[in-house]
């Protein structure tokens, strides 16, 4: 589309995606294979690369314009989108590792990633350190030339949003750099302009925004995900069309959710600090988080997540979630509703004690993904649990 590259995002998020058929709404393209006049049409659909109508483990159209919308907003040149964010992670890493190679990775990641890494990764031979990756240095430091083939940041990360810095992650040369940006949508940070190779979503989470799509995307040059892709057709995580037609869907009113739950999310932030059962308030945006002066060179807010570390520990922890009425429960983010989990005992209780400390999940850490409803009842009752 002429003159796209001069829009803002937020037209952007209107104009990309889009098939000449008129269609306003994404089109679903329910088909899993395509018809073909000839074997030689055939044969060359079967070895041939990404993007064909052939078979859609390889391509669909639904998919690819999914796909397309997401590259473009990420100002990458291709997408490749998979069944979900750790479809995509699991078939990146397994694209690009084989036995023998090391990974370098944070300590403060999603529990599904860690598992991958420290459970699945050595039994394929595949070496992973892991570092503080809020020291600066921290992640290029481990890098051993020759051997090193992903270097790997989640920023902010889940649950206690601790950041990397995405300058200093794109200037390591050599191996992959690769980032899980689930936390932070195009709209409050893009990695691929600070250099890094591959940026990573969970798009079940806010690119999708209405918790009801399963859905990944790595976005990042043309050539690596091709390589990528031709592991990813064997892996067969495919993203499906009805989830990549929500996720296209959901990229429409990407910017306005995110700035209001942004907006609100800050409030939040500021109100909590306040309160006498609050020990910390992790949020990238506010003055007393530890990495303030990275969050604001690099996140346009300070997204649609809040951690709060209570007084009182696990058991209050528990209780807050519980408390809460307006805020649900459920182990998701970036939906519409407010929601509410004690990652000790809920997301992250697959790790061991001594994993979740290293991980930064202390007994009264409580995570808020924080919703599209009215900032003063989002306040109120989150206030409200904690005063119970
Ligand atoms: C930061 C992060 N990365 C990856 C994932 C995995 O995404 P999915 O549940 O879509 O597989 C999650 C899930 O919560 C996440 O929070």
């Amino acid at each position: 589309m002429t003159g796209s590259e001069h829009w803002d995002l937020e037209s952007l998020a209107i104009t990309a995606g889009r098939d000449a058929s008129g269609s306003l709404a994404p089109t679903l393209w329910s088909s899993s294979a395509y018809e073909v006049e000839d074997t030689e049409q055939m044969r060359r659909l079967a070895t041939g690369r990404r993007g064909a109508r052939f078979y859609s483990r390889y391509a669909n159209p639904t998919v690819t314009a999914f796909e397309a919308a997401v590259a473009e907003l990420e100002g990458a040149e291709t997408a490749l989108a998979f069944a979900s964010g750790m479809g995509a992670l699991s078939s990146v890493v397994l694209a690009l590792c084989s036995s023998g190679d090391h990974i370098v990775a944070p300590r403060h990641l999603y529990s599904g990633t860690q598992l991958l890494l420290q459970g699945v990764c050595p039994r394929f031979g595949i070496e992973v350190d892991f570092v503080d990756a809020t020291q600066p240095g921290a992640l290029a430091a481990a890098v051993r030339p020759g051997r090193t083939m992903v270097v790997l940041a989640e920023t902010p990360a889940n649950p206690q949003l601790a950041l990397t810095d995405l300058d200093e992650l794109g200037a390591i040369r050599g191996p992959f750099t690769l980032v899980d940006s689930t936390f932070a949508p195009p709209v409050v940070q893009r990695p691929i302009a600070h250099g890094v190779d591959l940026v990573l979503h969970s798009a079940t989470k806010g690119i999708a925004g209405h918790n009801d799509a399963t859905l990944g995307v790595v976005s990042g040059a043309r050539d690596l995900l091709e390589e990528v892709w031709g592991y990813a057709v064997l892996h067969g995580a495919t993203a499906s069309p009805f989830d990549a037609m929500n996720g296209l869907r959901g990229i429409r009113t990407l910017p306005v959710r995110v700035a209001r739950q942004s907006d609100t999310a800050l409030r939040l932030a500021h109100r909590l600090v306040a309160h006498h059962g609050v020990a910390r308030v992790m949020y990238p945006h506010l003055e007393c988080h530890p990495q303030f002066d990275l969050a604001k060179r690099q996140m346009a807010s300070g997204g649609t997540m809040v951690a709060v570390e209570l007084t009182d520990g696990a058991e209050a922890g528990r209780r807050f979630v519980e408390n809460c009425r307006l805020a649900r429960m459920a182990a998701t983010l970036g939906g519409p509703e407010t929601l509410v989990v004690h990652p000790a005992s809920s997301t992250h209780v697959a790790l061991s004690p001594a994993e979740q400390a290293a991980a930064g999940i202390t007994p009264g850490l409580v995570r808020v993904s924080v919703g599209l409803e009215h900032p003063d009842d989002v306040v109120a009752d989150l206030v409200a649990a904690l005063d119970s």
